[in-house]
């Protein structure tokens, strides 16, 4: 590595052919270097836990039954609307920590528990904060279109995020993608066309929540619009996954979320593989559906329940997240050029990665070639 990009990469021998001069070499002992995590799907900026729904549906009861009760998303719009900035930095600076302490070097995070204009701004605002405070890099989402906030008329709140939120999240620079949550009773697929139409107008990339709970037309709106991904896609159909693939659409795929809610459908990602639609493995760490911000987790949630191979899970949450995020030639390879973001695992074999789960193997982890977390690794000859 040098001046924060990788220089070579590969057997010690044609390393050392392609470094020229004296390099500040330190030895890892033989263990795994890996890129480090690329989470491209996140709701980070939230205020306040819901682990009160988590023991409802322990006890019998769905996430759509505690939604409509008046939990789920709306629970946590009227905590962030109430807690100070500094609060929600906190507890965002503390989950930015512990995920990079498991790996992960490039996090997106998204708006969507503000759903107005002044919170949602106030969201990316914050986002913005982090970004130029935390060692993970971050990306940020406009997500104003996350549900339709309580006592709003549908169509005037769809018509606030295309002509109040939007243009002021661009002009402000706020956002690098735009994504809206597509769903039974939340955005219908029409709606979601006009946010997405408006964000991409304007200069954002296109994200879209799409057949979470069931196949309501978001993948194949994904397709038509070209958008940078689809996430979820537990519900979408092989002729939509025939036409994201076709459309050049990264899929994201959240296998801690229908873990953690416990969904019958699961992703289909081994037909998506087939059809060579690319998969990316994100967290989607948010306190409705999934409370963790763990990649190793999702990385073994991958391979067990979407019978992704270990290495197609790995390439899954580094390079294809990348890619899922625009940054697919700047992050997630260990590549001549590449920013040299990497992590030193304790574990002698890639294949060991999601096979050893629910521990840390992380000894180290660097971003732009300087150590940012574990323990300091010795210099060597
Ligand atoms: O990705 N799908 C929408 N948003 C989240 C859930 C957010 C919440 O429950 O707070 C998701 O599952
Ligand atoms: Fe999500």
């Amino acid at each position: 590595v040098r001046e924060g990009r990788v220089v070579a990469a590969g057997p010690e021998d044609d390393v050392r052919r392609a470094v020229t001069g004296t390099p500040d070499h330190r030895d890892a002992g033989g263990a795994l270097v890996l890129p480090g995590w690329v989470d491209a799907h996140t709701h980070l900026l939230f205020a306040g836990t819901r682990e009160d729904e988590f023991a409802m549906r322990a006890a019998g009861r769905s996430y759509a039954e505690i939604a409509a009760a008046g939990g789920g998303i709306h629970s946590s719009v009227r905590r962030f609307r109430e807690t100070p900035d500094e609060t929600i930095l906190a507890g965002a600076r503390r989950y930015l920590d512990q995920a990079l302490a498991l790996g992960t070097t490039t996090m997106e995070v998204k708006s969507g528990y503000g759903l107005s204009t002044d919170e949602e701004l106030r969201a990316l605002r914050l986002v913005k904060t982090l970004a130029g405070t935390h060692p993970v890099k971050i990306v940020p989402t406009f997500l104003g279109a996350h549900e339709i906030p309580r006592g709003v008329e549908r169509a005037a709140y769809v018509r606030a995020v295309v002509e109040e939120m939007l243009p002021r999240v661009a002009a402000e620079r706020l956002a690098e993608f735009c994504d809206v949550f597509c769903e039974q009773g939340v955005f219908t697929p029409e709606e979601s066309a006009r946010v997405l139409e408006a964000a991409r107008a304007l200069g954002l990339g296109l994200k879209l929540h799409a057949d979470e709970f069931g196949d309501t037309g978001g993948s194949r709106l994904a397709a038509r619009l070209g958008a940078v991904s689809a996430d979820h896609l537990h519900a979408t159909p092989l002729d939509a996954i025939r036409a994201l693939a076709a459309a050049g659409v990264v899929g994201v795929l959240l296998p801690g979320t229908s873990f953690f809610l416990d969904l019958p459908a699961k992703a289909r990602a081994r037909d998506m593989v087939g059809e060579g639609l690319p998969v990316a493995v994100a967290s989607d760490f948010n306190p409705g559906s999934c409370m963790s911000q763990s990649m190793p987790l999702m990385v073994s949630l991958a391979c067990v329940q979407l019978r992704l191979s270990p290495a197609e899970a790995l390439v899954a949450a580094t390079a294809n997240g990348a890619a899922a995020l625009g940054r697919g030639s700047r992050v997630g390879h260990l590549r001549p050029g590449w920013e040299a973001d990497f992590q030193i695992l304790d574990l002698p074999r890639h294949a060991l990665v999601p096979y050893h789960f629910g521990v840390s193997h992380v000894r180290a982890v660097f971003r732009d070639g300087r150590q940012v977390a574990g323990a300091p690794l010795a210099a060597a000859l």
